[in-house]
């Protein structure tokens, strides 16, 4: 656990802010420090050498008393300080302030190297208090003397403390800011993320009585919202499993209870009548077709609701497959005693797909309007291009469907009245199929109906007439 904290996305965001913020600090304040301490050090010593070379410039032309004092004059009213000696290091004129310093240090700096030195004295202002510079005052090619300026040091040091200072404050700040991130990211993003972590691990193990807080817009709530609804879908998934597999055994059961009813009978009844026993047989056989023809809906069911399922993909005409479907159900919807109407489209309509297919969905439809149709009934079967789509109806005037169950009856295994259903044999399977093959074709099916009125079924199917395959 402790691993887990120090790996935590808080302390590395934290960290990574507080580097990013160092780094950026140690560069400014370098920057600041070169610059300042480099430009004006620079500066000052130039300029203190410019002044002391006027000084000795002047002093050389004209070296009396009178102009010697005033040069001392004229510098007392600036922060810098000038002093000019002879051969002997005799002070002849000085700055006021210069008294200021010590004498050691005066005469350190007078006798410190003469000839042969460049003119900048001192200049390492972290240990000396001054910048000190000198000129040689000439007469006749020989020296007799020299001007040294002097400008203090103590400003430099100043902004060099106020710099460190700077950047030891910044780099507290810093340190709260960072700690203080790694705090609210902490509450903030680490939190909600455990959260969903054990809540998700919840979700691994099957357990679905939670929900997580989507309050806000971030990221964390768009997630937790994800699970959410994942997890509603995965409870509405194993729930429909459930009911699958509840509605699956009860339809087999209702088969295989008549069929142990009648091999029961053809068991026990000793003395039976021939005409008895081919009754029981019938029904036995048609019983064990029910079961059979369940099975293999379901199976195909199957096959077509996995995802790598692909329809055959061929250029079909619309005309032969509803001739197929009508010549294989037609004579039993006539034998009923149903007046059947059939109108195809005069142009010649292709669709894409899998013919075998499409032609078990009209037979599936059409079974339905004849199930579902009185013996005097009519059915009208209608083809006819619009758009770019064909338009397939079929049209009943049976029983209907009643509002509440029109959304419903796409539904596996789902039958308006189950024991009506179940004298004719079906199971709900039929229009589950045909949606499924339609929507596999591109298109869609709907349904219009009005109880005890009838029903009209219709597919709508694009054309891609102009693809040739
Ligand atoms: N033309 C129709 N008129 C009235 N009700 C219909 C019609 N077509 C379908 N239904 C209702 O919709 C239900 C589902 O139809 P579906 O074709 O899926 O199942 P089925 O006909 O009962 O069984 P199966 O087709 O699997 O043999 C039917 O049980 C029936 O209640
Ligand atoms: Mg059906």
């Amino acid at each position: 656990m402790k691993k887990r904290k120090i790996n935590s996305i808080s302390v590395k965001l934290g960290t990574l802010l507080f580097a990013i913020f160092f780094i950026l600090i140690i560069s400014i304040v370098s920057i600041l420090y070169l610059f300042f301490v480099n430009f004006y050090t620079q500066d000052t010593i130039d300029e203190l050498i410019q002044r002391s070379q006027a000084y000795a410039e002047v002093l050389s032309n004209h070296y009396d008393e009178a102009l010697i004092n005033h040069a001392g004059l004229i510098e007392s009213t600036t922060s810098k300080m000038i002093l000019v000696v002879n051969n002997n290091g005799d002070i002849l004129a000085a700055s006021e302030r210069i008294t200021q310093l010590s004498p050691d240090y005066l005469n350190e700096v007078i006798t410190h190297g003469y000839e042969g030195h460049g003119p900048t004295i001192a200049s390492d202002w972290k240990n000396e208090d001054f910048f000190v510079t000198e000129s040689y005052i000439k007469q006749n090619d020989e020296t007799v003397g020299k001007v040294l300026m002097f400008s203090p040091t103590d400003l430099v040091r100043q902004v060099v403390a106020f710099l460190q200072k700077i950047f030891i404050i910044i780099g507290f700040i810093t340190l709260v800011i960072s700690a203080l991130l790694i705090y609210v990211t902490s509450n903030k993003v680490v939190q909600p993320l455990l959260k969903i972590i054990r809540v998700t691990k919840l979700l691994s193990e099957g357990n679905h009585n939670w929900k997580l807080n989507t309050k806000g817009s971030d990221e964390i709530a768009i997630l937790s919202h994800s699970i959410n609804q994942m997890s509603k879908n995965i409870q509405n998934y194993e729930q429909q499993r459930t009911q699958l597999f509840v509605d699956i055994s009860h339809e087999l059961r209702t088969p295989l209870t008549y069929f142990k009813g009648y091999v029961e009978v053809l068991l026990n009844e000793e003395v039976m009548s021939e005409e008895d026993k081919i009754k029981y047989l019938t029904l036995l056989n048609k019983q064990s077709g029910r079961l059979q023809r369940l099975v293999q809906d379901l199976f195909e069911l199957s096959t077509m609701e996995h995802k790598g399922f692909t329809m055959q993909q061929t250029r079909i005409s619309i005309e032969t497959v509803m001739i197929n479907a009508l010549d294989l159900i037609g004579p039993s919807i006539e034998q009923k005693g149903i007046q059947l109407n059939v109108q195809l489209s005069p142009i010649p309509v292709y669709v894409i797909g899998d013919e075998y297919r499409l032609q078990q969905v009209i037979i599936n439809l059409l079974e339905n309007a004849k199930k579902y149709s009185p013996a005097s009934g009519k059915i009208n079967v209608l083809t006819y291009k619009k758009d770019s789509n064909c338009i397939i109806e079929i049209v009943d005037y049976g029983i209907g469907i009643p509002e509440k169950d029109l959304q419903r009856i796409w539904e596996r295994l789902y039958r308006v009245d189950k024991s009506r259903s179940r004298e004719t044999g079906g199971s709900g399977l039929g229009l589950t199929i045909s949606k499924k093959i339609i929507e596999l074709h591109g298109g869609q099916i709907t349904v219009n109906s009005e109880e005890g009125k009838g029903s009209t079924f219709k597919i709508i199917l694009p054309i891609l007439g102009g693809k040739k395959l």
